[in-house]
């Protein structure tokens, strides 16, 4: 079988009803990034940050997967598949994906806020109640914090992810604007062979270097024409 990657972004879950960051309208409009997604607005007011966290993630297990989800995990009937995707949400594992990595960190998982073992040693817990309150705390008494990387911060799994993108024989990029690095640098380390194709309904900047296949649709339609490009 051959080797198919996904990389996915905000874009894949918009269709389930999930903000994008970037788009109009998106995350990055309604909330100051300095204000809920770096190490430093933790230290400044953490509640404020549980609270943006406990809403995406009251969000997220409100929505269900979109067609998009399910046409990735039916993949796997006739390709070895892995998904790397930048997502917090669970959508790719609902749908039924079985390889899914996670660049950006689960929403539904919490660890502990201790200095010591952040980055270097971490336990993951996952969120049961839906939400992480001041006074939740690990086995150490530290203060639980969502399993999302900030900016800033380390991107854990970057160098399996990059390992993986240089297997694949197909590689599909879907749903994600390609701002964020070092996700976004994924690509180049692709084999000159591997087929690379981009499903995004707005235009995305693509290095000249990649012979890239665009498919300027939405995800769901998107991976319709994919799927009969592949035939
Ligand atoms: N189908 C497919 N793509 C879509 C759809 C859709 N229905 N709607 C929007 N898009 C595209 C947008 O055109 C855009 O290119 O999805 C992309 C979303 O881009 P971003 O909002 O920048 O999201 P993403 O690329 O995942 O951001 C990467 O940035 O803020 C950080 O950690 C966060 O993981 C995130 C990272």
């Amino acid at each position: 079988m051959e080797n198919l990657v996904v990389l996915s972004g905000a874009g894949v879950s918009a269709e389930s009803g999930i903000s994008t960051f970037r788009d109009s309208g998106g995350l990055w409009e309604q909330y100051r990034i300095e204000e809920v997604a770096t190490p430093e607005a933790w230290e400044a007011n953490f509640e404020l940050v549980l609270d943006f966290y406990n809403m995406r993630r009251k969000n997220v297990l409100e929505v269900q997967p979109n067609q998009a989800h399910y046409e990735i995990a039916e993949l796997e009937k006739e390709y070895n598949v892995h998904v790397i995707t930048q997502n917090i949400d669970d959508l790719h594992e609902r749908a039924g994906s079985k390889n899914v990595l996670h660049l950006h960190g689960e929403i539904l998982l919490a660890k502990s806020s201790n200095p010591a073992t952040l980055h270097v040693n971490e336990d993951y817990y996952p969120v049961d109640k839906g939400l992480i309150e001041k006074g939740d705390t690990c086995s150490n008494g530290f203060q639980l914090r969502p399993h999302v990387v900030w900016f800033g911060e380390p991107v854990p799994n970057l160098s399996i992810a990059e390992e993986i993108v240089g297997k694949a024989d197909i590689l599909l990029v879907i749903g994600t604007s390609l701002n964020v690095y070092p996700a976004a640098n994924l690509l180049y380390f692709s084999k000159p062979s591997c087929k690379i194709y981009l499903i995004d309904p707005n235009q995305v900047n693509v290095s000249h270097d990649l012979d890239v296949k665009i498919i300027r649709e939405k995800a769901t339609d998107g991976m319709k024409t994919f799927r009969n490009l592949l035939k």
